[in-house]
């Protein structure tokens, strides 16, 4: 086959800051996906997206062309209207376990194809992994099954959806590429496109322990990706959320599922519970369901109800017993005072050294592995008493897992500028 492009040239144009036309964006992610443009092509023309960034236009285009890379779900056919949420990805952010049994109570369905974690955020796949019995893989009939009889799944992206951004981002991931606003936005966005949710709600993380430490850089990236979903129809809204400090009180993949449950049965961290009923309400009134009270559906178990049948449903046993690692040691306060500081991406850290998360794709992690705190930034704290917990099977780690956290916790004499307890700083609607 002759290609209507050579690669250099598309690559020296953006090298030199020029804006590429649609059918170079279209020829060269079909001819990655393909295998005619070569990783190393690839990843230089990534670069030179990142140095040079690229205008509305290209990047609408460059994710159309991630959508065409393969197959689009359908959920038309379903009774309920259908919303989504995605998070760019945190430290203990569990959102999406009791979030979309919440929102499915009110009869909307909420298809939750999710990812696995790598570096210092988890994933989703594996905190439920925990749960004994518990499977992630559903072909796409049990996936449409599920959400008609149950309203809720959460499950692995089939490797259909957009097989060109998963080619891309383990690109990315091994050549300093993955923090480019036009890159994140266009993976994103194509997945979630591709999905054929009616409505997402994004959950954009800014601070030490997510992908935009900025909340300048998060707003950018919030209204790419809204304008993107909204252009193709999806209706679309961001909440900026803070990544400063952990979400809740646990990082790690049965510890996250534990706390996840507290907030099922009506219990849990306040900043845990704020976030899921705020996301919730985002998602419910893109569905159409303006008077639903989220809140409540936590408070009364209906939202239990559905996590267990949706548990249930894929194997899981929601009253076994989660998994506790085999060694736990704690570290303690210093000194009196107020915890002024704790930061998420130390914290994040430290749960993966544990065991918690993974170094490379397919490695395996630990179930019962990560980070209990039992203070968060605000709290006043006297010399000796807990700061947190280190869970692990492997007890060889907790030196390296120790070493994280240096520099990421400060006591100071005042609460004066600590923000305790404010999770959404704010929303961008489409
Ligand atoms: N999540 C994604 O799916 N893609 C990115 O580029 C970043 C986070």
């Amino acid at each position: 086959m002759t290609e209507a492009f050579d690669v250099v040239d598309i690559i020296r144009t953006k090298r030199d800051g020029g804006t590429l036309s649609v059918a170079e964006i279209d020829w060269v992610v079909d001819a990655y996906t393909r295998g005619v443009v070569a990783d190393e092509q690839m990843s230089a023309l990534a670069m030179a997206i990142f140095l040079r960034g690229m205008d509305r236009g290209e990047i609408a285009r460059w994710t159309a062309a991630m959508i065409a890379s393969g197959e689009r779900m359908d959920f038309s056919g379903l009774s309920r209207p259908t919303a989504d949420k995605h998070s760019t990805g945190g430290v203990g952010d569990k959102i999406t376990l009791p979030l979309a049994p919440l929102v499915a109570v009110f009869d909307v369905a909420v298809p939750q194809l999710s990812g696995r974690g790598l570096g210092h955020t988890g994933g989703t796949l594996d905190k439920l992994e925990a749960i004994p019995g518990w499977r992630a893989d559903l072909d796409n009939d049990a996936i449409l099954r599920q959400l008609e009889d149950i309203g809720a799944v959460i499950c692995a992206a089939g490797t259909g959806l957009a097989p060109a951004d998963k080619k891309l981002y383990a690109l990315r991931d091994t050549t300093g590429t993955v923090e480019a606003i036009p890159l994140i936005a266009s993976s994103i966005m194509s997945k979630k496109i591709a999905e054929g949710t009616g409505s997402l709600v994004l959950d954009v993380k800014v601070g030490s322990g997510a992908f935009m430490k900025d909340i300048d850089a998060a707003r950018e990236l919030a209204r790419t990706m809204v304008a993107l979903g909204t252009d193709a129809g999806v209706r679309t809204t961001a909440l900026l959320t803070d990544m400063s400090t952990p979400l809740g009180l646990t990082a790690g993949n049965g510890l996250e599922v534990r706390e996840s449950v507290e907030v099922l049965a009506g219990g849990g961290p306040a900043d845990v519970v704020e976030l899921t009923v705020a996301l919730a309400r985002e998602m419910l009134d893109a569905a159409g369901r303006t008077d639903a009270d989220p809140r409540a559906a936590l408070a009364d178990g209906r939202a239990m109800d559905v996590w267990r049948r949706m548990i249930s449903a894929q194997g899981g046993d929601p009253d076994a017993p989660l998994p506790t690692a085999k060694e736990t040691e704690t570290i303690t306060a210093q000194e009196d005072g107020v915890l002024t500081r704790l930061d998420a991406y130390a914290v994040g850290v430290c749960a993966w050294r544990l065991g918690a998360g993974r170094a490379r794709q397919g490695d395996a992690v630990q179930a019962a592995a990560g980070v209990e705190l039992h203070a968060k930034p605000g709290d006043r704290v006297t010399a000796g008493q807990p700061l947190l917990t280190m869970h692990t099977d492997t007890p060889e780690r907790f030196d390296r897992a120790r070493q994280a956290l240096e520099g990421g916790i400060d006591i100071g004499a005042s609460d004066e500028g600590v923000r305790a307890g404010e999770v959404v700083l704010e929303k961008i609607a489409g």
